[in-house]
């Protein structure tokens, strides 16, 4: 299935498209995680990205265009779920352009639900591996006792003024897109709130009833 998991920082779309990856076979393409990757390996796009991503800013859509192109061709067009992309009303049109292109259209997209005191809780008490990019939550999914506690840290962009930034961002930018695909008969609400597994449920029937 082409899909994609869409909603505001800290819904769990990375949680729930890992899990998705895991257990359905279906790839994330998280366009966050390339370019963290991408400013570990400090390359020339790592760099270029890493001010705006501190900032809580979008990165220019020509920089994350390539990406999402490169990982999608590398899926072989097929059973991805895009995560953290599109971001814009330039993205969503390209992405809609650049997919029927290869006659390959989207199958869903899965919009999260999560009020905004839940979601800075969530972004707030996240933590990460700093080597394998796991993603942790200090209260509903804490770092495994074996794990060295130097290696776990706070991204860059879950400090408190940025968190409230990444918010407006998207609520300025991103959130419009709801109706972008409204419109095309492609949205598909998932509450987001819940425990991690309670949330995966409520995925799986939702892509079992997209199936039908
Ligand atoms: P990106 O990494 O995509 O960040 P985001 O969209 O802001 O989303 P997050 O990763 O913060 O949250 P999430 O919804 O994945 O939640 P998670 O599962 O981690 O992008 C980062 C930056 O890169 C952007 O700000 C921008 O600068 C740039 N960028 C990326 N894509 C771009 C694009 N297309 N265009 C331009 N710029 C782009 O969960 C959060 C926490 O909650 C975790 O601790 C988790 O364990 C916990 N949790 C999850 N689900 C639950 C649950 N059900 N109950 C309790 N806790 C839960």
């Amino acid at each position: 299935m082409r899909l994609i998991i869409f909603g505001p920082p800290g819904a769990g779309k990375g949680t729930q498209a890992g899990l998705l990856e895991e257990r359905h076979g279906i790839t994330q393409i998280s366009t966050g995680d390339i370019l963290r990757e991408a400013m570990a390996q400090e390359t020339e796009l790592g760099q270029k990205a890493k001010s705006y991503i501190d900032a809580g800013e979008l990165v220019p859509d020509a920089l994350v265009r390539d990406l999402a192109e490169q990982a999608i061709a590398d899926e072989g067009h097929d059973d991805f779920m895009l995560d953290g992309y599109p971001r814009t009303d330039q993205q969503a049109e390209w992405l809609t352009e650049f997919l029927a292109s290869n006659e390959t259209p989207l199958d869903g997209v899965l919009s999260m639900k999560v009020p905004d005191d839940v979601l800075v809780r969530r972004l707030s008490r996240r933590r990460v591996h700093e080597e394998t990019g796991e993603t942790y939550h200090l209260d509903h999914d804490p770092p495994p006792e074996d794990v060295d506690p130097d290696l776990i840290v706070q991204r860059s962009d879950d400090e408190p003024e940025t968190i409230q930034n990444r918010l407006d961002v998207y609520r300025e930018e991103t959130a419009l897109l709801a109706t972008y695909y409204e419109e095309r008969d492609l949205l598909v609400p998932v509450d987001g709130t819940g425990g991690i597994e309670e949330v995966f449920g409520r995925i799986e029937e939702a892509l079992d009833a997209l199936e039908r």
